[in-house]
Parts: structure tokens; C-alpha cells; sequence
């Protein structure tokens, strides 16, 4: 796959070495910054790997920042992103199987580069299961229609 690769200053020292791991795993790699732990703001390098995945010019994106949590908030902003902050590989399994997440963001502060290779294998090798997970994510993907005018329930 084509994985678009982003992160701030936060997350930096971070950024080459999942690069190299997302390569070991035999995927190319489209990086698109930051080149270095000058400050930055972390929504700019969010919207530039969101948008790729959008296009379908990256099959799926990978974010760092301190958290991982304004990455998330902003890539999911963008139409056809579903995005979300990860810190474990389970929840990595489950952010595929079940929610078909496209995007995901790492914490370059309070999680380690073993367990956040462990999150990027997971994101990258789980399969959606489908299924009744289908409905519920295209209901997720409703809420980016502008036209949708929410839910009536009952
Ligand atoms: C930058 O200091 C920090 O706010 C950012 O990396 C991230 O953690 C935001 O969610």
C-alpha cells in the first residue's frame, strides 16, 4: 500500500524511525513533513496527510504528534477520513475491523516506538471485517453529507 506519513515537532524523532518500519513492512511511503523539531502546527501536517487519503492518492495515512489527539480532531474534519488516536495494537485491530479507520494518529510523547510499531503493523495488516461493521461506518460517513439532516430515532 501507499501510506502518506505526517507529524509535528512533537513527534519528530518519531517520524523516520515508523517511516522505516511501515517500509520494512514492504509499503511505500509518501512523506510529507515536518523536516525538523522546528515548532509547527500540527493541524497543517494533519490536513496535507488527510487530503491525500481523501484523493485515494494514499491508501491510508499514519499521523504523530505529542498525543495523537489534534491530529485526530483535525484529519477527521476532512470528508472521507475516519480517523482516530491510538495507543494500543488491539484497539488498532479494531479500529480496522470494526470502524475501517483510513487515518491514524500517534502519540510521539507517552507511547513508545516499539508499542507504536505494533499499532502501525496492526493498522496495516487487519483487514474490515464487513458486515454488520459495513452499515454502522456508512453510517459514520453520513455525517460528512451536508444534506444529511441527523437522526429521527423512534
Ligand atoms: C504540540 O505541543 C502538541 O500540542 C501536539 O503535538 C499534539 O499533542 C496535539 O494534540
Amino acid at each position: 500500500m501507499r501510506i502518506a506519513v505526517g507529524s509535528d515537532h512533537a513527534a519528530f524523532d518519531m517520524k523516520d524511525p515508523i517511516i522505516a518500519f511501515i517500509r520494512s513492512l514492504g509499503h511505500e511511503v509518501i512523506d510529507l513533513g515536518t523536516n525538523s523539531d522546528d515548532r509547527v502546527d500540527y493541524p497543517d501536517y494533519a490536513d496535507l496527510v488527510a487530503r491525500r487519503v481523501a484523493a485515494g492518492e494514499a491508501d491510508r495515512g499514519v499521523l504523530l504528534c505529542g498525543t495523537g489527539i489534534g491530529m485526530a480532531l483535525t484529519a477527521d474534519k476532512v470528508p472521507g477520513i475516519r480517523a482516530a488516536a491510538i495507543q494500543t495494537p488491539e484497539f488498532a485491530e479494531l479500529f480496522r475491523a470494526h470502524n475501517d479507520g483510513n487515518v491514524i494518529c500517534l502519540s510521539g510523547r507517552f507511547v513508545s516506538l516499539e508499542t507504536n510499531e505494533a499499532v502501525v503493523r496492526a493498522f496495516l495488516e487487519t483487514e474490515h471485517e464487513g458486515g454488520r461493521h459495513a452499515l454502522r461506518v456508512e453510517k459514520i460517513m453520513r455525517e460528512d453529507d451536508p444534506s444529511f439532516e441527523g437522526v429521527q430515532l423512534g
